[in-house]
């Protein structure tokens, strides 16, 4: 079987897989680690493998190899993006900062090491209140590019970040409509949701976090026996493994004109595929560089991030 394969490659190499929620269920059933963003970038800062395959999307694998320079780091398709990085270009971001000469910048973790370089303090969904609580009072503050996140985070702290207009293309298009007709449904499922959805759409949840977050409030609930999820699909395969007996209502996505896909996946994190995964791990390609004076500033606000998330 491929998993064999790949498991015997990472013995013989000293490589360590590891998977972020929303990737294939193979991928994730036989990675060595399975994590959120944040927990995917503490693991990389602490490993011991000479090999890091990242299995994720593209900066995920960019900011293990910031963190670990002497490290070889592996990401089984180099074309898997995101379209909220994607929505912050690095020459933009600096044109942003120019026009705004006393503000300092908090950028969510789904950005290029170009954008991180022109960062002060990184953030994911699992710690950025807690480091935006930690920025002095007074402070004025560029953030981006989540816009969704980025209002979460000021209605839960009363800043007033200036914000990026960018969004995933995921999480943004949950179906408010869809999601009142499972509440009706399912009275007792409480909802839970990535606070990169639609404010309307955090307005109508129980529960707002990272994917670590909303997997740990799962299993912290027995009391309940179905919940309603508004976040990527593939974080439903954990916690059914965690949670066997209970049911999961994902919300699906707006129907848009002309597209018939109903699915609420990622077709970035969905690029990886075991074949892939195997191959790269045989030839120890592809492999993800960060040119060197780049990756000397973007890890400058990495380390103030997973300082501060202690
Ligand atoms: P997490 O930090 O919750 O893993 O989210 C990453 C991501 O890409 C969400 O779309
Ligand atoms: Fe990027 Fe959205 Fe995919 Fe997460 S789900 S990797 S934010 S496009």
């Amino acid at each position: 079987m491929i998993e064999d394969d790949i498991r015997r490659l990472c013995r013989e190499k000293n490589a360590i897989i590891m998977a972020h929620y929303y990737q294939r269920k193979e991928i994730q059933d036989v990675a060595d680690f399975i994590g959120d963003s944040l927990a995917l970038a503490q693991q990389a800062a602490k490993t011991d493998a000479d090999i890091i395959v990242m299995c994720g999307v593209h900066f995920m694998a960019e900011t293990a190899k910031i963190l670990c320079p002497t490290k070889k780091v592996l990401i089984p398709d180099p074309t898997a993006g995101c379209s909220l990085a994607d929505s912050c270009q690095a020459a933009d971001l600096a044109q942003w900062k120019e026009q705004h000469p006393d503000y300092m910048v908090v950028s969510y973790v789904n950005t290029s090491a170009a954008v991180k370089a022109l960062t002060d303090v990184v953030v994911t969904s699992s710690n950025a209140l807690k480091i935006v609580n930690r920025l002095p009072k007074e402070a004025k503050i560029l953030f981006g590019p989540d816009h969704n996140l980025g209002n979460y985070i000021n209605s839960q702290t009363g800043r007033e970040m200036e914000l990026w207009n960018g969004a995933c293309h995921v999480h943004s298009r949950f179906s408010v409509e869809a999601l009142i007709e499972l509440k009706k449904r399912y009275p007792t499922a409480p909802v839970l949701a990535h606070p990169e959805c639609k404010q309307v759409l955090l307005n109508l949840s129980d529960v707002i976090g990272s994917t670590q977050a909303l997997l740990n409030y799962v299993r912290l609930h027995p009391e309940y026996k179905q919940f309603i999820i508004a976040t990527e699909s593939g974080i439903l395969h954990e916690m059914q493994k965690v949670c066997p007996d209970v049911q999961f209502i994902p919300v699906p996505p707006e129907m848009t004109e002309g597209v018939g896909c109903s699915c609420n996946e990622c077709e970035y994190m969905r690029q990886n595929t075991l074949q892939k995964l195997y191959d790269c791990l045989l030839h120890e390609s592809p492999e993800v560089t960060v040119d060197a004076d780049i990756a000397r500033e973007a890890v400058k606000p990495i380390e103030k991030m997973l300082e501060w998330s202690k």
